[in-house]
Order: C-alpha cells, then structure tokens, then sequence
C-alpha cells in the first residue's frame, strides 16, 4: 500500500466537513453519527425521540461538536428548520443521511394490510427522504457541492424480504436516489443509497418480533454469507465511504451490505455443497 493511500485509510476522513443524519439517535443513525464523528464531521442529530438524541449529542462532545434537533422527517418546516439551524450553527452543509425510518407488522395476506399503516410507513420512509434531498438541495446548490446519502435497504431490489409497505418505500428511495443523482449531477452534488441486510436494532426487532439473540440466529441461518454478523457499525462504514472522498466519482449507486444476500436463489441451491 502506498502511503498516500495508507493515510488515507488511517486518517480522519470528514475533517472540516458538516453532516446530518436523520434517525441519529439509535441504531444505524447513531452508529454512523458517531464513526463521522470520530472521522472528524461536526454532526447534527435529528430524530423525533428527543432524550436518546440528546444523550448520543453529548456522548459526542455536545454544541462545539454534535447539536441534536427535534425533527420529525415528514414534516416540512421541521427539516427546513433543521437544516437551517446546522448551518447556522456550524457554517455549512456537506452530507445529508437520510436514514430515518419505520417498518410496519408484518402481514402476509395484502387483504390484512391497512391503507393507514401502509401510508404511515410511506410517510416516513419516502416523503421523509424526499424532504431531506430537497432541503439539503436547497443549500447544496448554490455551494455547487455536498453529497446526499439515503439508507434503503435490500428490499430496494429484492421482493419478499419485509412488507408489502416497506418494500415498496425502498424501492422508492432507489427511485428517488437514481432522479436526484441526475438532477444534482449538473452541480458536482452526489447521491447514493446503502442496501444493508437486516441486522439488530429496534426497528428490525420489532418488526418481526424477535429479541437481541434470537433475531440474530435467524438471521444468521437465512443469511448468505455465513460466519459473519451484520451490525450497525458496517453499515456506518460503508455509509463513511461514500461520504468520503474516497468516493468522489460515486453518484447514483445503491451499495448493497448484504453478503450476496441479493444475489442469491435459495430456491434453486446451486453451488451447495453436500456437507451443509
Ligand atoms: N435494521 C435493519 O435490519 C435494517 C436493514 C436495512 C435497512 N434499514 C434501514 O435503516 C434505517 C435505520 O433503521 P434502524 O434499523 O437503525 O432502526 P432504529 O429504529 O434503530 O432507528 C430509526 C430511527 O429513526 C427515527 N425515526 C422514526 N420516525 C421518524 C420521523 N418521523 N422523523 C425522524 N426520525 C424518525 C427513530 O426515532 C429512530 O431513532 C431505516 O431507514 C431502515 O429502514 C434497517
């Protein structure tokens, strides 16, 4: 390895640069807020539960560092104001994580799913991105830089993953991810999208109604790729890079943390080998 390549993989990564990360205060949201940090982005947090984003605001050095703000993601004054008050507070705007977001139960029959659970998830997990992208483009623009960064999922590609309303949300934030990587194209702005598997957290526990060990045995037996857990802080990595420079000509990619999960057909069973 060269040594500019070597400093590059031990040095700071985000020095100097300003992000903001919806759904900072658990899970996905808190892991990459604080990797930014640790690589230097000063950090706004916004999320709708507010002690949890206080306390991960002050484990992060507080003001100087990280501000946590009250932001409900479908609201459209919410997240102008959010991105208002991270530039009055720390002079710019660089990365927007759009991350926040819900899964609904699990319904197997479509006749059981509900128009208003369908719509709440839609809500928060596409209208909530699209709000982000325009208020980070609103500022973006005429800086003629930034880099917006949306979590999907592997239900952006994959059918039968989730529910019919999750699954069709991801889909969505590719769909969303692919137009504004044209748009903002023009003004150097990048746009790309995480598809991780599904990992431990408050949202996939809920959602399929499984605790800690148990949803991770599970997941570990319908996994492809076997030995190796998924946690929040791999999807931060990858989140790390292509906010990073390291990913300067990366735009309308959706970079899958999925160990071949997506390209695999359990159905068929090529490959397998007699002894497993
Ligand atoms: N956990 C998984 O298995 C998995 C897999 C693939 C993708 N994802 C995606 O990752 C993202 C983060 O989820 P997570 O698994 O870390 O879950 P999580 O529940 O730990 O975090 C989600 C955060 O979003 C916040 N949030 C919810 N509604 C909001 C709203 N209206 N406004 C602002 N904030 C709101 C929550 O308060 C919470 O802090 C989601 O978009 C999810 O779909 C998760």
């Amino acid at each position: 390895m060269g040594s500019a390549s070597f400093l590059s993989t031990i040095g700071k990564r985000l020095e100097g640069k300003v992000a903001t990360v919806t759904g900072g205060a658990s899970g996905i949201g808190e892991a990459t807020a604080k990797l930014f940090s640790e690589h230097g982005a000063k950090v706004a947090i916004l999320d709708v539960q507010d002690e949890l984003g206080n306390s991960v605001s002050n484990a992060l050095g507080g003001s100087s560092n990280c501000i946590y703000i009250h932001c409900d993601v479908t609201n459209e004054d919410d997240i102008q104001n959010a991105v208002d008050k991270t530039i009055a507070t720390f002079g710019k705007l660089d990365i927007m994580l759009c991350n926040a977001g819900i899964s609904d139960e699990m319904k197997p029959r479509i006749l059981d799913n509900m128009k208003a659970d369908f719509e709440r998830v839609l809500s928060i997990n596409v209208t909530g991105v699209f709000l982000c992208m325009k208020h980070a483009a609103r500022v973006m623009v005429p800086t003629r830089s930034g880099c917006i960064i949306s979590t999907a999922s592997i239900s952006s590609v994959v059918g039968a993953a989730a529910s019919h309303a999750y699954c069709s949300s991801k889909h969505a934030v590719l769909g969303l991810t692919k137009n504004l990587a044209v748009e903002l194209g023009q003004f150097g702005i990048r746009v790309n999208c995480l598809s991780p598997y599904a990992m431990v957290t408050p949202l996939a526990m809920k959602a399929v109604g499984l605790e800690n060990e148990q949803l991770e045995q599970a997941l570990g037996t319908v996994g492809n790729l076997k030995g190796v857990t998924l946690r929040v802080d791999d999807i931060a990595k990858a989140a790390l890079f292509l906010a990073s420079d390291d990913a300067k000509y990366i735009s309308g990619h959706n970079l899958f943390i999925d160990g071949g999960f997506s390209v695999y057909n359990p159905g068929l069973g090529m490959f397998k080998y007699p002894e497993f």
